[in-house]
């Protein structure tokens, strides 16, 4: 394997760039409405600030329902753009409803932050529009009022086309620490606003859209990166992602190790935890931070020099380590060890005790579902489609290939797969692959032993090299629940009538389920790259997701509501949209399947290269300390799930694709006992 990516703090802080547009260019033509000339109920036209075109702007008065109406015409019935070019010098969003001759056609649109009251943005909506005169009226939804308004541009149609895929990426001026990414330029109808530098999923960097370079900084010594740029367009159209490139860093000058950690010490032992207490190390440049170890296994990273550790087996022994680390990876000696024995065991919780290896020979497994019998599970591998039946035992048998899938050379390909609750009668089986035209849900006939009738039951949920979802799960009420990426357009995770970036909630014959909040497929929105989906004793789903460049959730999801992205990533304080339960780092998590044990969460990490533990918080919506198991020990974690009737997980790797860098064959499948 490559050696370990820790995504550096200071890339980790990456710009978060609203999403919004960059204005229009002359090639596509817009006609502009002054604000200060609409009709204006609420608000005062000012000059106090900078930057304004026209004779001024519109401050809004600072209360829900003040608005602005501009009077538009236009020349024929169809789509049209309204760019509305925006200030907001505070930190919070001010979102506002746009209606059209008093029917809202976008609701709730983010007007987020623009530094401060002299900079000007613009956010950019597609309407319809009749031929003749129109009323476009922008209406706070929040008690602080609406954004200051300079003008609304109108184009004559919206643009949909997105750019070319930027040309093949290379490095130049590579150091320890950085290196220069080249890319073949885009083209783009009305413009390329900006480019995109992802690493693997996550997005690492980006570039003004007259560039083809980047200088990227902070980087980890003596590491690989698998680099890629996309390109997007003002309205928000993604390019297909570009050609990938693998540069790798220089090795790191530092080769001197922190000092060993001063006396480690535990306190307080109780069924679940222990506090710990060291003494400081020193480094001839700086300690990074300190592991916590059971041997060489690490159970938690921290960087001060005491933790409380939690998660911990009930009535079992523990001998624990500290060592110190620095920002190249040297690790000093290990400290004096501590040994213990946490109380007695209660109810709830319990930890992974032991792991074994259940099943070798893998090339990328992805998705694992249980028979209704509990006998043995069905088990996909995502890049050459094949489909297997593994029993409790760990015996494989290939039970036939799902037709029609197609990789994406990257995270798509043949993903989840769900049993019929009722396949007993009805035999059915179902899976999520990558097609030609996009992402489908499909249904198959499986006799036990063998893969037949190929149904398509939903299609075109957009595709891209990334961000492709992908995990089924049947909910307590007989449904089918699906997780959809958003393609790499974010946008798509907020537009309600798309497919992406979604938890579906559907039929078994693939219709909106009854009942759905919406009226169609959409059970939830603002989801960015969900891959995690599991119910709990009370029914609730749990869902997990991938961040962007700073945070990977975990979501308690509620029909209709709205988990953030592309406003939010993590938590944050928006009107309307929904916080996550618990967050990551996505260097320490990067999150797949989901499962759960006695009431406690376990999450395969993939970047994170561990399973972490979060106990849910009895019945209610929270949840207590996340901890963390195998750190890097067995490589990327994609699914877990629970074995029926036993508290135990079947816990598997992708160590085989481009991420990894393993051979195939060589990913596993691990049974992991909880006690
Ligand atoms: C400040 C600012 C105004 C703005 C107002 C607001 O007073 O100068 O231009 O409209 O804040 O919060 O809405
Ligand atoms: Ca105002």
């Amino acid at each position: 394997m490559k050696p370990k990516r820790a995504l550096p703090w200071c890339l980790s802080l990456a710009l978060a760039l609203p999403l919004v547009g960059l204005g229009h260019t002359s090639a596509y033509a817009a006609t502009d409405y002054q604000a200060e000339d609409a009709t204006i109920s609420q608000g005062t036209v000012a000059t106090n600030h900078t930057g304004y075109t026209g004779t001024g702007f519109v401050d809004y008065t600072n209360v829900k329902g003040s608005y602005i109406e501009f009077t538009v015409s236009a020349a024929s019935a169809g789509t049209s753009s309204v760019a509305l070019r925006y200030a907001n010098g505070t930190s919070t969003d001010r979102p506002m409803d746009i209606s059209v001759g008093g029917t809202v056609v976008a609701s709730g649109v983010s007007f987020p932050a623009t530094a401060d009251w002299n900079t000007w943005a613009t956010r950019t909506v597609n309407v319809p529009l009749s031929a003749g005169t129109n009323k476009i009226r922008a209406t706070a939804t929040t008690a602080n009022g609406g954004p200051n308004l300079d003008r609304i541009s109108v184009g004559t149609a919206a643009d949909t086309q997105a750019p070319t895929r930027p040309g093949q990426p290379s490095c130049s001026a590579v150091t320890e620490d950085g290196l220069t990414l080249s890319w073949g330029a885009s083209t783009d109808n009305v413009g390329v606003a900006a480019y995109d530098i992802y690493e693997h999923g996550n997005k690492l960097s980006e570039a003004a859209g007259s560039a083809t370079s980047k200088a990227l900084t902070g980087l980890s010594p003596n590491t690989t990166y698998n680099l890629t740029v996309i390109a997007r367009d003002a309205a928000g159209n993604t390019s297909q992602a570009g050609p990938v490139v693998d540069c790798t860093t220089k090795p790191s000058s530092d080769t001197t190790p922190p000092t060993e950690p001063g006396t480690l010490g535990a306190t307080n032992v109780t069924a679940n935890s222990v506090d710990l207490s060291w003494g400081a190390s020193t480094d001839d440049r700086a300690v990074a931070g300190y592991d916590v170890r059971s041997d060489t296994t690490v159970y938690k990273s921290v960087t001060g020099t005491s933790t409380t550790l939690t998660g911990l087996a009930c009535n079992s022994p523990y001998t624990l380590n500290v060592v110190a680390r620095d920002a190249a990876g040297n690790v000093s000696e290990q400290s004096n060890t501590v040994s213990f024995t946490t109380k007695a065991c209660a109810g709830d919780g319990g930890v992974p005790s032991s792991i074994t290896t259940l099943s070798t020979g893998w090339t990328i497994p992805w998705g694992t579902y249980w028979m209704p019998d509990g006998q043995s599970a069905l088990v996909t591998e995502r890049d050459d489609f094949r489909v297997w039946k593994v029993t409790k035992d760990g015996t494989k048998t290939q039970v036939g290939t799902v037709p029609n899938a197609v990789t994406t050379n990257g995270e798509g390909g043949l993903l989840g797969v769900a049993v019929d609750p009722k396949w007993e009668t009805d035999h059915y089986v179902y899976f999520m692959h990558t097609a030609s035209e996009g992402n489908r849900v499909v249904r198959m006939t499986y006799n036990g032993s063998a893969l037949s009738n190929y149904t398509v039951l939903l299609q075109g949920i957009k595709k891209n090299r990334y961000h492709n979802g992908g995990r089924l799960a049947f909910g307590p009420d007989g449904y089918l629940y699906v997780s959809t990426g958003e393609a790499q357009t974010p946008e798509l995770a907020q537009d309600k009538n798309s497919l992406n970036g979604k938890i579906l909630r559907m039929t078994t014959d693939g219709k909106p389920a009854p009942g759905n909040p919406f009226g169609n497929y959409v059970y939830s929105y603002g989801h960015r790259n969900p891959q995690g989906l599991a119910f709990d004793r009370s029914g609730r789903l749990w869902e997990a997701e991938f961040g962007n460049s700073s945070k990977d959730e975990l979501n308690l999801i509620k029909p209709g509501a709205n988990y953030g992205w592309p406003t939010c990533e993590g938590s944050c304080n928006v009107a309307g949209m929904t916080n996550p339960k618990a967050t990551w780092n996505v260097s320490e998590a990067s999150p797949s399947g989901i499962a759960i044990v006695r009431n406690v969460v376990y999450m395969a990490s993939l970047r994170g290269e561990r399973l972490w533990r979060i106990p849910i918080n009895g019945d209610n919506e929270s949840v207590g300390t996340p901890t963390a198991y195998y750190v890097g020990t067995y490589g990327r974690l994609r699914t877990v799930t629970k074995v029926p009737g036993a508290d135990q997980l079947w816990l598997s790797t992708t160590n085989c694709d481009n991420n990894g860098g393993a051979a195939d064959g060589s990913d596993k499948i691990f049974r992991v006992t909880i006690n």
